[in-house]
C-alpha cells in the first residue's frame, strides 16, 4: 500500500487564459487528441497507487463529474451497436478510483482550493496534482516523488527550470543547497520579476504536503494577483520545517496555456500508432509548403 493514498486534484481556476473556450466548460476537460487533460491527471494518481481523489470542482465544472461517472444510456448504445471497445473504454473511466467532489464556492485561489480539502485530509500526508499540468515519464512524476517520500518523510514540491523571463508566471523557490534533484528550501516566492527570482526553479503542479499546511492556508492573506496562494503558506512552512524540491524527470504540459496546449495535441498525435501516419504526412506537408514560402520571400528580398 502507498504511504499517500489521498489525493487532491484542484480544478475550480476559471481558465481565462483559454478564453472564450473556459466561458462555459472546464479547461481541464479539453481533450489531448480524444482524452480530457484532467482524465491523464487521475491515471497518473492511481497508477502511483492514491486510492481515493478529491476534485475541487466550481462554476461550470459539472463536465468533470459526468467524465468519471457512469453513463448507463451510452453504455447501453453501444452495446446494441456491438462497439465492445468503445463499450470497454468508457465503462473503464467510471472504475478508474474513488472520485469524490466538492465545489469551491468562490475562486479565490489554489491556496484556498487546496483549504476546501482539509476534512476530508485530516491528518494524512497528502499529494496535489494540478487540474491542468500533464507531465509524461515512466516513473510518472508521483512516482518519482513518492519513492522521494519514503526517504525524506517531509513535504515536497515538483520544480523545474525555466528561462529566466518566464518566472514571473510560476512560484519559485530560493534552494538552500542544490545536490542532484533533491533540494532543500529556503524559501518561496510567488511569480517574483526576472531581476528578483531567486533562482530559475519553477514549481510545476505536483506536491507532496501534510496536514501542517492547512492551518497556515488559515493564516495566509490574498498575495500576487489578490489570490489566497499555496506558495505563501509553502513559504511559512519552510521557515518551520524541512521542505523539498525534486527536480522531477519529464516533460510537462501546461494545458491551460495555449501553446502548451498545441504542442501536448501534436506530440500526442504523434505518439499514437493510429495517427501518427497520416498525421506525419500532413505536418510534413505544411511545414514543407511554409518553408517554400519562406524561400521564395527571400529571393524576392
Ligand atoms: P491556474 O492559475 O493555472 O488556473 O491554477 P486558473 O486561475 O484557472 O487559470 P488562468 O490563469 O485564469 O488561465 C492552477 C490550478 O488550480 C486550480 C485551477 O483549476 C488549475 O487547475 N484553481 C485555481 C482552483 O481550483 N481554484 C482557484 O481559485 C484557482
Amino acid at each position: 500500500m502507498a504511504t499517500i493514498q489521498k489525493a487532491i486534484i484542484p480544478a475550480a481556476g476559471w481558465g481565462t487564459r483559454f478564453l472564450p473556450a473556459t466561458k462555459a466548460q472546464p479547461k481541464e476537460m479539453l481533450p489531448i487528441v480524444d482524452k480530457p487533460a484532467i482524465q491523464f491527471i487521475v491515471e497518473e494518481a492511481v497508477n502511483a497507487g492514491v486510492e481515493d481523489i478529491l476534485i475541487i470542482t466550481g462554476k461550470n465544472k459539472r463536465a468533470i463529474e459526468d467524465h468519471f461517472d457512469r453513463s448507463l444510456e451510452l453504455e447501453d448504445l453501444l452495446r446494441e451497436k456491438d462497439k465492445g471497445e468503445l463499450l470497454a473504454l468508457v465503462e473503464r473511466i467510471a472504475d478508474l478510483a474513488d472520485i469524490h467532489y466538492i465545489r469551491q464556492k468562490e475562486q479565490l485561489g489554489l491556496g484556498h482550493a487546496v483549504y476546501c480539502a482539509r476534512k476530508f485530509i485530516g491528518q494524512e500526508p497528502f499529494a496535489v496534482l494540478l487540474g491542468d499540468d500533464i507531465i509524461v515519464n515512466t516513473p510518472s512524476c508521483l512516482e518519482q516523488m513518492l519513492a522521494v517520500y519514503e526517504e525524506v518523510k517531509a513535504p515536497i514540491v515538483a520544480v523545474q527550470e525555466v528561462p529566466r523571463e518566464e518566472v514571473n508566471r510560476y512560484g519559485v523557490i530560493a534552494p538552500l543547497e542544490i545536490d542532484g534533484p533533491l533540494i532543500q528550501v529556503k524559501d518561496l516566492v510567488e511569480k517574483p520579476q526576472p531581476a528578483e527570482a531567486p533562482s530559475n526553479l519553477a514549481v510545476i503542479g505536483r506536491y507532496l504536503l501534510v496536514p501542517e499546511i492547512f492551518p497556515l492556508l488559515e493564516m495566509v492573506q490574498p498575495g500576487a494577483g489578490g489570490e489566497i496562494q499555496l506558495t505563501d503558506a509553502l513559504r511559512l512552512l519552510a521557515s518551520q520545517d524541512l521542505v523539498y524540491a525534486y527536480r522531477f524527470q519529464g516533460k510537462r504540459y501546461d494545458i491551460g496555456d495555449k501553446l502548451g496546449f498545441l504542442q501536448a495535441t501534436v506530440e500526442f498525435a504523434l505518439a499514437r500508432p493510429d495517427l501518427a501516419g497520416p498525421f506525419r504526412e500532413y505536418l510534413a506537408g505544411i511545414i514543407s509548403s511554409a518553408l517554400g514560402n519562406l524561400q521564395i520571400a527571400a529571393t524576392k528580398e
